[in-house]
């Protein structure tokens, strides 16, 4: 029913502003993928916890209540660029009520060291 719900605003890098209707218990990827934000390389493996890309940055207090880091997201964000106190993986964290008008930030940055890689070889 529409009691699911939950409204989330996504700031993009260049300031963009994106509000969606989010699933509870969908993780904040699958929001960006369904949603078709346009948020340049983000969420570029999937949900495999390879490639960081799908960092974003949460607000202090709901960081709080996301609940733990599992040691294989806190690797994968060492290797993410701009990396803050407030970060998380987007592909790890899942949609609950409590985030109903919940704003979430993409980092500035981002490091997918596959795209660099291909950037250099085309320049
Ligand atoms: Fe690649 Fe989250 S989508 S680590």
């Amino acid at each position: 029913g529409s009691t699911d719900k939950v409204l989330l605003h996504f700031v993009n890098r260049d300031g963009e502003k994106f509000t969606v209707t989010a699933k509870e218990g969908e993780s904040l990827l699958e929001v960006v993928m369904n949603q078709n934000l346009s948020i340049d390389g983000f969420g570029a493996c999937e949900g495999a916890l390879a490639c960081s890309t799908c960092h974003l940055i949460f607000e202090e207090d709901a960081f709080r209540q996301l609940g733990p880091t599992s040691d294989e997201e806190l690797d994968m964000l060492d290797l993410a660029f701009g990396l803050t106190d407030t970060s998380r993986l987007g592909c790890q964290v899942h949609v609950k009520k409590w985030m109903n008008g919940l704003t979430v930030h993409v980092p500035v940055e981002v490091s997918d060291l596959r795209k660099e890689l291909e950037a250099e070889k085309q320049s």
